[in-house]
């Protein structure tokens, strides 16, 4: 697959940018979105340039007091291997009777995909701005990790799983008490194709709100 970069740079400071850029392109990867499940990722991932694209992309997202309550941590090659043994001496920990199959698997979770983001949420607590818009704007980098790598012509997925919520595996992570994970984003190639899944019906989402008589 050729790979794909952006057409444009990102802008500077001050510069003049568009406020919007009509794209059925976009509309079209929206309308169709899925994830890839992690199991069906693999080589090829994004290179390097391809990565830092990602990556400005994902941080041009809304961000309420520019405090940038967001950082990444990047897993890629043998360090995907080398993290596996922190999340299998954190599952075994937690569950000393799990066969050896359950640790080979959580071993093997980072594996499953050429690069894992980890998105770290960083928060700061006490600040006019609120620790729920923070997160939200996390969310947002999240969801724009997502999108990016599909135009990009990745699949990918987001996902938790029990390790974003584990104590030694944040410790290993190097984060902070100020800091959590918002998702692992699981970015590769697909080797099965998506099939769509039960959406919500749209009709029982939305009200009009109208003012009391
Ligand atoms: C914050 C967050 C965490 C998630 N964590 C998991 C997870 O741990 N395991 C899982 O199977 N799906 C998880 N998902 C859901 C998947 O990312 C994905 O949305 C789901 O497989 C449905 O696919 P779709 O995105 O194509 O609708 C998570 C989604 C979000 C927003």
């Amino acid at each position: 697959m050729k790979s794909i970069l952006p057409r444009v740079q990102p802008p500077g400071q001050g510069d003049e940018v568009p406020p919007c850029s009509p794209s059925p392109d976009t509309l079209d990867l929206l309308m169709r979105r899925r994830s890839t499940i992690a199991a069906n990722l693999s080589a090829p991932g994004p290179t390097e340039a391809q990565i830092k694209m990602l990556l400005a992309a994902a941080t041009r997202v809304p961000d309420h007091g520019k405090l940038a309550p967001w950082r990444f941590i990047l897993f890629e090659g043998a360090a995907r291997k080398h993290f596996g043994k922190v999340l299998a001496a954190s599952f075994q920990a937690a569950n000393p009777e799990a066969s050896y199959e359950l640790i080979a698997f959580e071993a093997n979770r980072f594996l499953r995909a050429p690069l894992v983001i980890a998105v770290a949420a960083r928060l700061t607590k006490n600040h006019k701005i609120p620790l729920w818009e923070q997160e939200l704007s996390s969310g947002a980098v999240c969801q724009t990790l997502l999108i990016a790598a599909n135009a990009m012509g990745f699949a990918s997925q987001w996902l938790t799983e029990w390790y974003a919520y584990d104590a030694a595996v944040a410790a290993a992570l190097g984060l902070d008490a100020d800091e959590r994970v918002a998702g692992f984003m699981y970015i590769g190639s697909a080797h099965k194709p998506c099939l769509e899944r039960a959406r919500p019906r749209l009709d029982d989402l939305i009200t009009h709100w109208e003012a009391k008589a």
